[in-house]
């Protein structure tokens, strides 16, 4: 029998003045866009910017439905444009930050299982890593050095002998 053991490590910071200015200033834009959310139904607004490779930024909010199952998350909807405005582009950084209309938002949030998927791929798409910051409106930030930290044992293309 064997064992592997999986470790990752993150950076904690007490708040966004130990940001530098680059990461702070996306931080920033992602916070300003939690009210672009549409998220009626859970009162939860998610909201993220990625700084681009090519220097552009993007972002990204949940989006409900009636129909629950229907809504996506900020992360998706960011790829969906960033797949589609700047198909291929590497992300550098993504800051994910969220809004809770009925309670506090002052600790990090990370991407859900579905969206840690998602993140997984386009890393492995663009063959590099996924910087993220994660925050609230306020108090402690994580910083994760890949997306595919966060998914350890994925499942991939890879598996599905598409891996060319
Ligand atoms: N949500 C996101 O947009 N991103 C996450 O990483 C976690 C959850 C959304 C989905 C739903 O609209 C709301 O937050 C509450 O779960």
């Amino acid at each position: 029998m064997k064992e592997r053991k999986f470790q990752f490590s993150y950076k904690i910071l007490k708040d966004i003045g130990e940001l530098n200015e680059n990461d702070a200033a996306l931080l920033q834009q992602a916070r300003k866009v939690t009210k672009k959310a549409y998220a009626p139904y859970s009162r939860f607004n998610v909201a993220c910017a990625a700084k681009l490779e090519n220097g552009r930024t993007v972002i990204g909010t949940n989006q409900e439905n009636a129909s629950y199952p229907v809504g996506i998350c900020a992360e998706r909807a960011l790829l969906a444009t960033v797949g589609t405005q700047y198909t291929d582009e590497p992300i550098e950084t993504l800051a994910i930050t969220y809004h809770a209309l009925d309670g506090e938002s002052n600790h990090p949030i990370s991407p859900c299982g579905m969206c840690r998927q998602a993140l997984t791929e386009y890393e492995r798409r663009t063959g590099k890593p996924i910087r993220l910051i994660l925050s609230g409106m306020e108090g402690d930030i994580y910083i994760v050095n890949s997306a595919k930290d966060l998914l350890p044992l994925a499942f991939s293309n890879e598996d599905l002998g598409k891996d060319d």
